[in-house]
């Protein structure tokens, strides 16, 4: 909304202004070559996949999944689980931007190809926006990061899929240090975060920004000589006349042209006896809000806090694109609530993962290329390192994913407290057949099962460690 006072009456007589749209369809839709209708794309192609790690399924509790495959097959064929379909409470993606380039991880290893460019972009998000959609619950909301190659057409594909009534915010993210640029224009260290809900009743639990004295002392300039509190002082008048008590006079003085009081005069007498006007040095009233330390500042639309990785000492899995944590733990708290599912289709890293298991949150995480996978099983296995940290021999290592289901996760999944499934995709079998065949190593499998006998204290396991250890061609 502009920064002005908008009102709902036209009062110029003269000069009458007509509503043009009463009535009619008003809706914007963006048309392209090759799009596609929305049953076709709804009913389109369902992923086979199977798991390769993790729990065993249980027909009522969802666990935490990873796949590795091209996330619209997936999507589709989780229109099919009732535990996913109409369940999911949050999603954040943040997808290729149509930059036309690829990127490498911090091993230089190929990450992503970023190439599709114009419709065929747009098509390959609206299919995938479309069933996630389906996918969302009634009280779920989306979040869509770009840039601003895309950010505008997508808005609009967002309007048609999620309703332009459910559109909540368009927040600006500053995602880099202030550049010295050298091209003729502005430099760039904004990207977008588009952020819809399936409905008007929503998850959303407020965040709040902490205040700092400098910002204290900005908003609430005035110190009250009798309390000592901070305030700030705001009109007791607003715009528009009113015939009631509001647009008459208040200890004989009227309300200025063009507003009315914003209290009936008994309330501004009330408020004047509990020292809450201040009385200007030629009599004008105006309301002293105080500064109330409470729970901070509402959150606003620019975020200025979450760079990704700014500094040395910050630690990151070392995917190319990886977003900052925080900024992930703020939306989560933000849209969903302890237990809720979170689902990010292009989940890179795992940065979103991260943030709802940290969270207590269930999730779901998709991806298509290999070394994201490698960054998501390393980050929940070794976990991130400091930025700056090339020297430590886990850092700058290239790891296959079967070596990165290593025994601790192994030994969580004998006994079904595994964190996540993992499960593949068929655009993926022959590549992961290639990996997994030896899935763990005999030799490794042979020690930890041994080990477990020989600590356990619960029989049970004893038990099981014992007789898989004797399967394994093992002993204690
Ligand atoms: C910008 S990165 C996401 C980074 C992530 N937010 C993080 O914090 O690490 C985009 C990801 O989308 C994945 N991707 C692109 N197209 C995909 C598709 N069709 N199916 C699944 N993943 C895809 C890429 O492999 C890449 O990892």
């Amino acid at each position: 909304m502009a920064t002005g006072v908008s009102a709902t009456k036209w009062n110029c007589e003269r000069n009458p202004i007509a509503r043009t749209s009463a009535g009619a369809d008003v809706s914007v839709t963006l048309s392209y070559a090759g799009k596609k209708s929305v049953d076709e794309i709804l009913c389109g192609l369902k992923a086979e996949v199977f798991k390769v790690w993790g729990a065993a399924d249980d027909a009522v509790k969802m666990e935490n999944r990873l796949y590795w495959g091209d996330n619209l097959s997936i999507l589709r064929g989780m229109l099919n689980d009732e535990r996913i379909h109409g369940k999911v409470k949050l999603v954040y993606i943040d997808p290729p931007y149509a930059t036309n380039s690829v990127f490498q991880s911090r091993e230089q290893k190929d990450a992503y190809a970023d190439l599709l460019q114009g419709s065929h972009f747009v098509e390959f998000l609206r299919e995938r926006l479309l069933v996630i959609r389906e996918l969302l619950a009634p009280d779920g909301s989306i979040y869509v990061h770009l840039d601003d190659n895309m950010a505008f057409e997508i808005k609009m594909i967002m309007d048609e899929v999620f309703g332009k009534e459910h559109f909540q915010n368009w927040i600006t993210r500053k995602k880099c240090s202030t550049k010295n640029t050298t091209r003729k224009r502005f430099g760039n260290i904004a990207d977008y975060i588009l952020f819809y809900t399936k409905s008007d009743e929503y998850i959303w639990n407020r965040p709040f920004d902490p205040w700092n004295e400098e910002r204290i002392a900005e908003e609430y300039p005035y110190v009250d000589e009798k309390t000592g509190r901070r305030y700030k002082r705001v009109p007791v008048h607003a715009p528009g006349t009113r015939n009631g008590a509001t647009g008459g006079p208040w200890r004989g003085m009227m309300p200025p042209k063009g507003k009315h009081w914003q209290y009936t005069p008994a309330t501004l007498d009330e408020l004047d006896a509990n020292g809450e006007i201040y009385w200007s040095k030629n009599g004008n009233p105006r309301r002293k809000v105080f500064f109330d330390s409470g729970k901070g500042v509402p959150q606003q639309d620019i975020w200025l806090n979450y760079r990704d990785s700014i500094n040395q000492n910050m630690v990151i899995t070392g995917y190319p694109t990886e977003k900052n944590l925080a900024m992930l733990e703020n939306i989560v708290a933000a849209s969903s609530n302890p237990g809720d599912l979170v689902l990010d289709a292009f989940c890179g890293s795992g940065t979103t993962m991260q943030a709802a298991y940290n969270l207590d949150r269930r999730w779901i995480g998709i991806d298509r290329e290999e070394e994201a996978i490698c960054a998501v099983l390393k980050r929940f296995n070794i976990g991130s390192e400091k930025m700056g940290d090339f020297v430590t021999d886990k850092a700058g290592k290239s790891y296959k994913p079967h070596e990165l289901l290593d025994e601790r996760n192994f030994v969580q999944s004998l006994f079904g407290t595994c964190p996540f499934q993992f499960l593949v995709a068929e655009d993926k079998f022959d590549q992961a057949k290639a990996d997994f065949k030896v899935k763990i190593p005999e030799s490794a499998k042979r020690s930890v099962l041994s080990d477990i006998a020989k600590k356990a204290v619960d029989p049970a396991i004893k038990a099981a460690s014992l007789a898989m250890l004797a399967k394994a061609g093992g002993v204690i």
